[in-house]
C-alpha cells in the first residue's frame, strides 16, 4: 500500500518529488536549503497515528556547499523495539552522506524505534545532506497506536565548526595556535564536531602566546561521556572521557582546569604565554564532544575606576581602589567573584575582603575555580600574596 496521500500531510514546505533511492516504491520529501534557513518536518498524519505498511518515506534535507544540517526532534513515538532490541516501525538516519541520495550501498548511521528517551534528540550531518528513512510495518491495514515524530531542521553555516589552527601532519587532532598580529583569537573543536566524537580519541590543542601574552580559553559546550554523577567540579579522575588544561607547553605542567560530564562556560587563562588543551576518550558512549573559544591576550592592567559598594563596612588599605564586597544571600543566591582586574593581573599592593552573610542554617560554599597568586622565592623580604 502507498501512501502517497499520507505524505502530502507531513508538511507544506518539502517539495514531494520522486528521488533516487533505497527502493523505487520510497516516497520522498525533499527540503533544500534557502540560505541558513529552517523549519518543521513531521511523520505523516502528525500528530494523529501514522498509518501502517509504510514501506518507505525519505526525509531528504540538502545544504549549499556551506552548510550542514542539524536535525532536533521535538517528539518521538514510534512503536517499541521487542527484547533484543529490533525495531518493527523505525527511523534510520544517513547522516554523512557524499550525495543527496541513498541506495542499497548506503548503510545507515543511526536506527531509532520506541520512545523519545531512547533516540538521540539532536543530530547532524558531516556534510550538505542527511536522509532519514521512515518505515512501518504491516498491521493488517490498522494503524498503530503512535504518534510519530514532529522536529526541526536547520542548515547551519560549516565554517563555524572549523578549528582554526594548524593541523599537525598525519595527526587527526593535534592542533598548534599561534598568536601574531593577525590571529589573536580562533575556534577549536573535539573531532567531527558538532557530531559525536569517536571512540579513543586523543587531541592535543598547543597555544602559542607573544610575550607578554596570556592565552584565555573559554569552553561553550562540553558534553563528555561521565560515569560519576555527582555535581563536583573535579572529580574527573576516574572518567572515561575528560579534558586536561596544562598551564604550559606539556603535560608535565601544572593542570589548570579538567572538564567530564556536562558544562558550559568554563573559562581558563594561563599565567604564561602557553597552554595545552588535551582531550581523550575511551571505547565507549560517545557523545558531542566540545566547542571552545580562544583569545590571546594582553597581561597589561587596565585599572578599572573605583568601585562604590554602599554596604562595604571595611576599610581597604588601598583606597583608590575599593575591592571589598559584601555579598548577602537575600540578594544572590549564588554568583561569581574575582580578584580585581581578573583575568589580568591584579594590582599591588591591594587587600581585598569578601564578606558572605546567609541566614539562618545556611552554609556558604565557594569553589575556586582558577588561582594565581605571587609566591616568595625564598627571600623573607618579598610580600607574600
Ligand atoms: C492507545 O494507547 C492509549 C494509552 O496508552 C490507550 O488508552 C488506548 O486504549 C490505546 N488505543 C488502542 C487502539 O490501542
Ligand atoms: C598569523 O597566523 C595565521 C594563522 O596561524 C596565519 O595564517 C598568518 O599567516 C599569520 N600571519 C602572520 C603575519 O604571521
Ligand atoms: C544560581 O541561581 C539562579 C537563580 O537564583 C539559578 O537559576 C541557577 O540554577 C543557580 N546556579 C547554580 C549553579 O546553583
Amino acid at each position: 500500500m502507498r501512501v502517497g496521500l499520507a505524505v502530502l500531510v507531513i508538511h507544506m514546505t518539502g517539495l514531494l518529488h520522486t528521488c533516487t533511492s533505497i527502493n523505487p516504491a520510497c516516497d520522498c520529501v525533499v527540503y533544500q536549503s534557502h540560505g541558513l534557513s529552517s523549519g518543521r518536518f513531521t511523520s505523516p498524519n502528525f500528530p494523529q497515528y501514522y498509518p501502517s505498511n509504510i514501506n518507505c518515506v525519505l526525509y531528504t534535507f540538502i545544504g549549499d556547499a556551506t552548510e550542514i544540517i542539524e536535525l532536533t526532534f521535538i517528539q518521538f513515538d514510534l512503536k517499541m523495539p521487542d527484547p533484543s532490541g529490533r525495531c518493527f516501525d523505525f527511523l534510520r538516519v544517513y547522516q554523512n552522506l557524499e550525495r543527496p541520495e541513498v541506495n542499497e550501498h548506503n548503510q545507515h548511521d543511526m536506527e531509532f524505534c520506541g520512545g523519545y528517551n531512547s533516540i538521540q534528540s539532536t543530530i547532524y550531518s558531516s556534510g550538505r545532506s542527511m536522509v532519514l528513512e521512515f518505515h512501518t510495518e504491516p498491521r493488517s491495514g490498522r494503524p498503530g497506536n503512535y504518534t510519530g515524530f514532529k522536529g526541526i531542521y536547520r542548515f547551519l553555516n560549516k565554517a563555524n565548526y572549523i578549528t582554526t589552527g594548524i593541523r599537525a601532519q598525519g595527526k587527526q587532532c593535534t592542533y598548534d595556535f599561534h598568536s601574531n598580529s593577525s590571529h589573536i583569537s580562533g575556534r577549536f573543536f573535539s573531532p567531527f564536531y558538532p557530531q559525536h566524537y569517536k571512540a579513543s580519541t586523543s587531541c592535543r590543542y598547543h597555544f602559542h602566546a607573544r610575550q607578554g601574552e596570556r592565552v584565555r580559553i573559554m569552553f561553550t559546550n562540553i558534553q563528555l561521556h561521565h560515569i560519576d554523577a555527582s555535581p563536583s567540579y573535579y572529580s574527573c579522575r576516574d572518567s572515561p572521557d575528560v579534558i586536561t588544561v596544562y598551564d604550559g607547553t606539556d603535560s608535565q605542567a601544572p593542570v589548570i582546569g579538567q572538564f567530564c560530564s556536562v558544562r558550559n562556560s568554563e573559562e581558563v587563562v594561563s599565567t604564561g604565554s602557553e597552554l595545552v588543551v588535551a582531550f581523550t576518550s575511551d571505547d565507549r558512549n560517545q557523545k558531542q564532544g566540545f566547542a571552545a573559544t580562544y583569545e590571546f591576550m594582553s597581561r597589561v592592567i587596565k585599572p578599572k575606576g573605583p568601585k562604590s559598594i554602599p554596604d562595604a563596612g571595611v576599610p581597604t588599605t588601598s583606597p583608590e581602589f575599593q575591592c571589598n564586597e559584601n555579598i548577602n544571600s537575600r540578594h544572590h543566591r549564588n554568583g561569581t567573584i574575582s580578584s580585581p582586574n581578573y583575568p589580568s593581573a591584579y594590582p599591588a599592593p591591594i587587600t581585598c575582603r569578601y564578606i558572605f552573610t546567609g541566614v539562618g542554617r545556611e552554609r556558604i560554599q565557594l569553589r575556586f575555580l582558577h588561582m594565581d597568586l605571587h609566591f616568595p622565592s625564598g627571600n623573607p623580604a618579598e610580600p607574600i600574596d
